[in-house]
């Protein structure tokens, strides 16, 4: 065996692997490699390399990957052995003797992926042997049980050299340890010496898409360092490739319509137990091009999600900066930021399933931050000022290849910053009227008592707010006609209710000026006009008889919960009209003096609203 493996290596030197892939395919030099289209599987780009200093052939589309001996069993239809009497005569060299032992080894030469897969449920079975306890008792304590251990594959690397013990005692030769990144060579004083790469971590084995091993990330149990270790970029580890879970969150992102990108492989596996089974995690690096095409392929617009402190921020806005060049039509990316500095592990430990759900709804798109990184910080306050935020929003915004797309960026860039720093941030200003907040876009402050008057549908009260006022009103009479003017800005949700208003006004205006008039007189009203049942279903109204809450707080409240619904409707038009205008390629001054008025409508609703309390 030993003879064979050192046959090989000599085979290896001796023949050029660019002559023996070169006879097969049509192979194009590209810097130090070679390219070609992949013989292996059906392509039109070349994703198929070739590396003659490293000796192996390489497929980024399939994964193929071997040695001269593998390109010529597999490409070539030869038995092993006829592989190498084939190379052998290439380089004038003679055949070994071979035992019968090295005839039954040359049957089961592993392929790399093989020998990552015996790693991975070494590392397993290591995890439930007393030297392992303590990486066990790692997961437990992070919360992950025996069966998020199994369906991620967790392991337990020991620091005894074991790995390279058993997969030696397996006929794996130490050139292909070292080449998949599972041992490591230390030269000292001369002598080297051949150790396992992860000793004494946790492991997190990465699969790739089609579920093979293919790498492992091995966290460290205190606070040595480096916190994770990943294994090198070997001949089927590309990390700029690779996202972390992508074999499992595939299938599961296309039934989400979803796929989260998130920092690290302990968000993704806590994500997974909180069933968001749909995370991805690149490997310890910025997101690449090439990841963010991975995840394109699930869904059009995968979510990413960093923390909210400044570097979640600067992540997100370097990601940004990765995925303008590759925009296309459909395709795009939006964000989460977590609160407090917490990473996903973190937030769902603290706040559970529901609150990040509730998260996923809230993503900011790529548009957005791409206006906020340029916008959000740059002083505004001269011409020359406002034209260097223009300038490097559309700087940013050429940066887009895709033609289309690129003409939407500049449309809507254009609009916002009309809208924010130019003629209509001086129309803003002037039907700003009287007030000026200084908030959000209003960053010029030109301040002249012009209103803008629209005409608007009416809001409609929901059933519950409404059953609220009214018993509020029934029980302090006085109220009502305080609030009979604003009462008349919203509409009914059902002609009973618009009813039982109709009927408490009349009876109020027909006891003008009566002192006697109370709260069980109109009831008793009410009752006559046959609403008593209505009346009965206004559980408010039986508690503010038990409750007797004072009048300036229930006119409080009511105000409130008019103002609430009031700002929740202003809100919903406010972004309709802004995704009309972003969305129409011709600007119109009616829609813009609408937008503006409901933001101002808005703001004076929440200021005059805080002032209550
Ligand atoms: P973090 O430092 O945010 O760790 O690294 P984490 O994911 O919160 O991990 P725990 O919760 O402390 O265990 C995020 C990612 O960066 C890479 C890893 O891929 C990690 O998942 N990383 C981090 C490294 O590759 N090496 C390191 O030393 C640290
Ligand atoms: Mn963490």
């Amino acid at each position: 065996m030993a003879d064979l493996q050192s046959f090989i290596e000599e085979l290896r030197t001796k023949v050029s692997i660019v002559d023996v892939v070169g006879a097969k395919v049509n192979l194009v030099r590209k810097g130090r490699e070679y390219q070609a289209c992949c013989p292996f599987h059906n392509e039109k780009t070349p994703s198929f390399t070739v590396n003659e200093a490293k000796g192996f052939y390489h497929c980024f589309g399939c994964g193929a990957h071997g040695d001269i001996v593998k390109f010529e069993m597999e490409a070539n239809g030869l038995p092993f052995l006829d592989a190498l009497r084939k190379l052998a005569d290439k380089a004038g060299l003679e055949m070994p003797k071979l035992s019968h032992e090295d005839h039954a080894h040359s049957e089961e030469r592993k392929t790399q992926y093989e020998i990552m897969e015996m790693a991975v449920s070494y590392f397993e079975r290591c995890l439930r042997l007393p030297e392992g306890r303590h990486g066990l008792e790692y997961f437990y304590a992070r919360g992950f049980g025996d069966e998020i251990i199994s369906k991620f594959r967790l392991g337990y690397a020991p620091a005894n050299n074991g790995l390279k013990s058993w997969l030696a005692s397996k006929g794996v030769s130490e050139h292909d340890m070292i080449e998949l990144g599972l041992a490591a060579m230390s030269s000292r004083e001369g002598t080297s010496r051949v150790f396992d790469f992860f000793r004494d971590r946790v492991i997190i084995p990465i699969f790739d898409k089609s579920n093979r091993p293919i790498a492992f990330g091995g966290r460290v149990m205190n606070d040595g360092q480096p916190k994770y270790l990943n294994s090198p970029e070997t001949p089927i580890f590309n990390k700029r490739h690779t996202l972390y879970n992508l074999n499992n969150a595939r299938e599961k992102g296309y039934e989400a319509k979803n796929i989260i990108v998130c920092e690290g492989y302990m968000d993704v596996i806590a994500l997974s137990k909180f069933g968001f089974e749909y995370a991805v995690a690149p490997l310890g690096t910025a997101l690449t091009e090439e990841q963010i095409t991975e995840a394109w392929k699930v869904c059009e617009e995968p979510t990413l999600c960093f923390d909210g402190d400044g570097a979640g921020i600067k992540a997100a806005i370097r990601s940004v900066d990765r995925a303008l060049p590759i925009l296309k039509p459909g395709y795009s990316l939006k964000y989460i930021f977590l609160p407090d500095k917490q990473d996903p592990d973190e937030f769902l430990k603290a706040k559970g399933h529901d609150a990040f759900a509730e998260y996923l709804t809230k993503t900011t798109p790529l548009v957005d931050l791409l206006w906020k990184k340029n916008f959000d910080n740059a002083p505004v306050a001269t011409p020359e000022q406002k034209a260097l935020v223009e300038k490097n929003i559309m700087d940013e915004v050429a940066k887009i290849t895709h033609e289309q797309v690129r003409s939407y960026y500049q449309q809507t860039m254009k609009q916002r910053i009309y809208y924010e720093l130019g003629k209509g941030a001086w129309l803003a200003s002037i039907s700003q009227g009287n007030k000026w907040n200084g908030q959000g876009g209003q960053k010029t402050g030109r301040q002249m008592p012009v209103k803008v008057q629209v005409t608007r549908p009416k809001t409609t009260l929901d059933e519950l707010v409404l059953k609220f006022v009214f018993s509020a009103l029934i029980f302090y009479p006085e109220l009502i006609l305080q609030f009979e003017e604003k009462m008349s800005l919203f509409s009914f949700p059902n002609a009973e209710l618009q009813k039982l208003f109709d009927a408490m006004l009349e009876i109020v205006n027909a006891h003008d000026g009566d002192e006697a008039f109370n709260s069980n007189v109109l009831c008793a009203e009410l009752e006559e006009k046959g609403l008593k049942k209505l009346l009965n279903s206004l559980w408010e109204l039986k508690m503010f008889r038990l409750q007797k809450p004072f009048e300036s707080n229930l006119r409080r409240d009511i105000e409130t919960k008019l103002a609430e619904v009031q700002i929740r409707q202003l809100e919903k038009e406010i972004k309709d009209i802004l995704n009309k205008m972003e969305n129409s390629s011709s600007f119109s001054e009616e829609d813009y003096s609408l937008y503006q008025s409901l933001k101002n409508e808005r703001q004076a609703l929440i200021d005059s609203n805080s002032s209550l309390d």
